[in-house]
């Protein structure tokens, strides 16, 4: 009897919490989910993410594309934000960014390479045109994303509109003072920003979120089990039927179901586990 609980399909798909034991171990469940994509579709559309908490992803694929021969030729990529203003060579641009950690090693055919353009001459054109691309490649497949100490998602910080399309965003100061560990100083880092918005991302078929640390406990709870709330742009993702926030220990600090998600991912039979 109890094997063919086991064995059943969970279907506990729409948003699962996996919390891992080292921020390494986050990151391998989450490229394995997008090598498994890329494997059943090769053409998937990605939405991708920067900042530090997706360096170990963005290994992690890299080494599955060397040694598993991972094939992103005919995959095409959205990133989520770009700073406006900021020239695509400065190293913390989220171009530069991209480079260095993923598209340098990758076969992403480049003209498949999205990430929105801080330096249009009309970025608010240039926003619309970066959401026509995106409906005219069929639609995101599966976003990655981070989240901030305020419940960020992309550069939506609180009060950004539940249904908001990509669009400029002033940055709060607290994500500026964040930020600044990648600029060297606050007053370096741009104040505005273009980012894809919570409606854009709601329409992507999968949602992937990571967060590593006792710093994003907060965040991290209130996207799970708070209520969901424009002050939280991250909660929105309960509205969201296909969502994998993966954490290590410290960032699930604040929850208060973990035994259950636990429960709940220990039990996945092997071929809906994504290790
Ligand atoms: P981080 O940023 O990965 O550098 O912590 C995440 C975010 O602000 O979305």
């Amino acid at each position: 009897m109890l094997s063919i609980l086991i064995d059943a399909p969970t279907g506990d798909f729409e948003m699962e919490v996996i919390i891992q034991e080292s921020p390494d171990s986050a990151a391998r469940v989450a490229a394995s989910i997008i090598a498994r994509l890329i494997r059943e579709k090769p053409t998937a559309v990605l939405g991708l993410a920067t900042g530090g908490t997706m360096e170990p992803v963005y290994r992690e694929l890299v080494r599955l594309h060397r040694n598993e021969g991972l094939d992103f030729s005919r995959a095409a990529t959205f990133n989520l934000d770009e700073y406006i203003g900021l020239s695509v060579e400065h190293p913390s641009s989220y171009h530069a960014f991209m480079q260095e950690h993923f598209f340098r090693y990758v076969n992403v055919a480049p003209d498949r390479i999205h990430i929105p353009n801080g330096n249009a001459a009309d970025v608010p054109r240039a926003c619309r045109e970066y959401e026509d691309r995106i409906r005219a490649l069929g639609g995101i497949d599966l976003q990655l994303l981070g989240i901030g100490r305020d419940g960020h998602i992309g550069f939506n910080e609180p009060s950004s509109s539940l249904a908001s399309r990509t669009r400029i965003k002033t940055l709060t100061q607290e994500t500026l003072l964040d930020n600044a560990r990648f600029f060297g100083e606050a007053e370096s880092v741009p104040r505005h920003v273009v980012t894809m918005g919570i409606g854009t991302i709601m329409d992507s078929g999968q949602c992937v979120l990571l967060a590593f640390g006792a710093s994003k406990a907060e965040a991290v709870a209130g996207t799970v089990e708070g209520p969901v709330s424009a002050s939280l742009p991250a909660s929105v993702l309960q509205f969201h039927e296909n969502v994998q926030v993966i954490i290590d220990r410290p960032a699930s600090g604040k929850l208060e179901r973990t035994e259950y998600y636990d429960w709940v991912y220990e039990g996945k039979p092997d071929w809906q586990r994504y290790e």
